[in-house]
């Protein structure tokens, strides 16, 4: 199956099948110097299936995790594209999840003013989701993607087969953020949820098409690129708040959604849904510890924040609030009707 994001001179081709890894010809020039960028945790088998395919290659691997999503590693692996002699025409290709998709990202927007880039996602969440859209970044203390740009890819494509060695709990991590584009776009996406065996490809199928429309209508991020923030505000904190390492970052924002859906019967519907997908229960907080965060994440000054809401299945509004009404949601808590 073929996708096309649609962005003038900016636009590319998503490639989704099985197998769409063992024959990346069709979609990419490999005869050229390929930078292939991944980190310790994706297994070799699916590197070296990409590195057969590409004869002027070579591999930067760096360590898995997101505190490798920093400057550190962003300079060493733009000086080692310098010792390779990278030119302008030769290639950045990703093979990860987000962690490497984003930093690679920028490392090719910015190589030399800026590098053919291919980003292949390997974990759900990088399939359904960062893979598109052409944000790329990287950390900054404890600030989540503070620096970094907007790139599109050449061109992404989506193998189901990696998910093969991708752990359960990832890969569940990953299908929060795919029951989110359901929520707020799409009836049909989040019924695939209330299925009892979940057909994965049909999902990655349908979140990275609504992903590659909110895109198409908003590129960077001005205005309706915004509902995919949904669940992202409280999540966030949450995440902050527990530290890194406790909770993946689709359960927390498996656990933000739940304040912003209006309708009783339909936070059911979602909470039965969380169960199959072994969804953490919200842990206790302290209000203010939240708000906190709340307004260290916003990085700017401003009264308000941005809220997406869920007053129906498909549905979103956007609302601004103010400090007061989030202490009040959160004072509500997640499971009140
Ligand atoms: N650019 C965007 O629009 C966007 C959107 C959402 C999230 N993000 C970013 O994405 C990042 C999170 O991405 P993620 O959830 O993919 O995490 P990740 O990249 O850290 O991957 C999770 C873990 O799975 C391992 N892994 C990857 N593929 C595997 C495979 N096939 N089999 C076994 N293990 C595998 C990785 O090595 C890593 O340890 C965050 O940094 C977030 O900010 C970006
Ligand atoms: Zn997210």
């Amino acid at each position: 199956m073929k996708l096309q994001v649609n962005l003038g001179a900016n636009s590319y081709p998503i490639t989704i099948g099985y197998n769409a890894l063992n024959n990346i010809k069709e979609t990419i020039n490999v005869n050229r110097k390929i930078a292939i960028i991944t980190d310790t945790g994706v297994p070799k088998k699916w590197v070296d299936l990409l590195a057969n395919q590409c004869p002027n290659h070579f591999v930067l691997t760096f360590e898995q995790g997101e505190q490798s999503k920093c400057f550190d590693t962003y300079k060493s692996l733009l000086e080692q594209c310098i010792e390779h002699k990278m030119s302008r025409k030769d290639a950045v290709i990703a093979i990860g999840g987000g962690v490497v998709g984003d930093l690679s990202g920028f490392v090719a927007a910015s190589y030399m003013r800026g590098i053919d880039f291919y980003n292949i996602p390997t974990t759900i969440l990088s399939q359904v989701d960062s893979s598109v859209g052409g944000k790329v970044a990287i950390d900054m203390g404890t600030y989540k993607n503070i620096v970094g740009a907007f790139w599109q890819p050449k061109a992404v494509i989506i193998d189901p087969q990696v998910l093969s060695t991708l752990s359960i709990r990832q890969q569940h991590n990953g299908l929060f953020e795919a029951l989110k584009m359901g929520l707020i776009l799409d009836a049909e996406l989040f019924e695939y949820f209330e299925q009892d065996t979940l057909d994965i490809e049909k999902i990655i199928q349908k979140s990275i098409d609504l992903k590659r429309q909110v895109v198409e209508q908003d590129e960077k991020e001005s205005s309706l690129r915004k509902i995919l923030n949904f669940g992202h505000t409280i999540g966030h904190a949450i995440e902050s708040n527990a530290g890194l390492n406790t909770y993946l970052h689709g359960e927390c924002v498996s656990m933000g959604m739940l304040f912003f859906i209006e309708d009783p019967a339909l936070k059911e519907r979602v909470l039965k849904a969380y169960e199959k997908l072994e969804a953490p229960k919200v842990p206790d907080y302290d209000v203010q510890t939240i708000l906190d965060f709340i307004a260290h994440d916003k990085k700017t000054a401003g009264a308000t924040t941005t809220v997406v809401k869920v007053p129906s299945l498909g549905k979103y509004t956007l609302e601004e609030y103010t400090v007061d009404q989030l202490r009040e949601v959160l004072e509500r808590g997640p499971y009140e009707k």
